[in-house]
């Protein structure tokens, strides 16, 4: 078998890495992919929103699968052009991947089905939002409909905050066409939890349990990133609450999509909040989270590649997906100044002596040498007899390495412990 893999982040480096341990694979081949991917598999440089150029690609190169890994091609209908091409592939169509692209669709969608979300209101002119707004009260949220790379989400304190959000995504354009519609939602509070399920759109395979870090600095201060770090498991995230989660929230989403007759396969992402009135959804996403991905990943001892044909077949109800029961923690190492502006083209010393793995992100090999070429450089990762003992590995991972101007969380993983003891 021969596979194409659609990415070139941290994800895909974890994805890569993975597949490389399937003996039902020959050859793994990916776009654009990074300098850590390359020591695993031939990259080509096209772009992985391309979706003419990857069709080709795949044509050309006589693969037999395609995983594609991020949002924007899955929007864009990747695994649809592939599937005309009676190439099988990994995620869902476009059709069905609106549940990440539109938040207006997956809003709509939780309200029909009775599924727990935060209260809310669309809205396509800035007049009765800012209306709505004064009726609500602060503090409350303001999202952008489309995607936004991770920044269309506004969790506003005062009125004045929500009325400008409102205001920039409405009426001055902030995100393109992707904010000419929002979602105004109450205010939620409770520990968030990340919960992957792979699907076939009849079976949920529940991953275990993880968490994103998603601001820049330490104590949950800064800018909103991709992520900075990630850990699994969550210990708040009880078995009790997981019963809770499947009966209450994967289940019902997985049957509306198909009611709606647009069946999700692939990896389903269920951003919850963990509330005093009972588990929500803050936000769908149709894919591996990053960095999730890589702390999840790491602890899976099934085939990844038969898990992700029997997600395309149809026949993930027959399988038995085992993970480690180890604890995991990624530590992102950055670019300073990321995720607002950052300089590239610094080599990069020392990951030969790490003892951890290491999932490249923005990263490219030039005669032999290593130089970063994006904001998340590294994710550093490591398994765990506890939780604490997986951050404390990762981050002894993290000591050897070095670049100009590099960046990390040193409190990955810290209040999970503290809640914990
Ligand atoms: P999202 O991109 O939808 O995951 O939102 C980014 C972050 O904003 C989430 O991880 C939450 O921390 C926060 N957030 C989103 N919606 C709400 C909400 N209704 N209440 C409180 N915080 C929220
Ligand atoms: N880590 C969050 C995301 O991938 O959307």
């Amino acid at each position: 078998m021969k596979v194409l893999v659609v990415g070139s982040g941290g994800r895909e480096h974890a994805i890569v890495w993975k597949l490389s341990q399937s003996p039902l694979i020959d050859e793994i081949i990916c776009a654009p992919g990074n300098g850590g991917i390359a020591s695993l598999a031939r990259c080509f440089d096209v772009k992985a929103t391309d979706l003419d150029g990857m069709c080709a690609l795949a044509q050309s190169e006589k693969v037999d699968y395609v995983v594609v890994a991020p949002d924007d091609p899955l929007a864009l209908g990747m695994v649809d052009r592939l599937s005309k091409l009676n190439i099988p592939s990994f995620g869902p169509t476009s059709s069905a991947a609106i549940i990440e692209s539109s938040k207006v669709f997956s809003k709509n969608l939780m309200k029909k089905y009775g599924i727990p979300t935060a209260k809310y209101e669309t809205f396509t002119d800035s007049s009765s939002a800012i209306e709505y707004i004064r009726r609500q009260g602060a503090p409350i949220v303001v999202k952008a409909d489309g995607l936004a790379l991770g920044k269309g989400v506004i969790v506003c304190q005062t009125v004045e905050e929500a009325q400008d959000a409102v205001h920039s995504m409405i009426d001055e354009g902030l995100f393109g066409k992707s904010g000419a519609s929002v979602v105004i939602e109450e205010f939620m509070t409770g520990p968030e939890v990340t919960v992957l399920c792979f699907t076939d759109g009849k079976t949920i395979s529940p991953m275990p349990s993880s968490q994103d870090h998603k601001r820049a600095f330490d104590g949950d201060d800064g800018p909103n990133t991709g992520g900075m770090g990630a850990i699994s498991p969550v210990p708040c995230y009880t078995p009790e609450i997981a019963e809770r989660c499947m009966n209450e929230i994967f289940i019902p989403t997985i049957n509306a999509m198909n009611s709606e007759g647009r069946t999700f396969k692939g990896v389903i992402y269920f951003g919850l909040m963990l509330t005093p009135q009972g588990p929500k959804v803050v936000e769908y996403n149709s894919r591996f989270g990053d960095p999730e991905c890589q702390a999840l990943l790491i602890r899976l001892k099934s085939d990844l590649f038969e898990i992700m044909r029997a997600t395309t077949d149809g026949t993930l109800g027959s399988l038995d997906i085992k993970w480690d029961e180890r604890a995991s923690c990624c530590v992102v190492m950055a670019s300073g100044g990321y995720p607002v502006k950052y300089k590239s083209g610094h080599e990069i010393c020392g990951i030969d002596r790490s003892t951890a793995t290491i999932f490249h992100a923005g990263t490219r090999l030039s005669d032999g040498k290593l130089f970063t070429s994006g904001g998340r450089v590294l994710g550093v990762t490591a398994l765990g007899n506890t939780l604490a003992e997986a951050i404390r590995n990762a981050y002894a991972g993290v000591m050897p390495i070095s670049f100009e101007n590099m960046y990390f969380r040193r409190d990955i993983g810290s209040k999970s412990i503290e809640e914990d003891e």
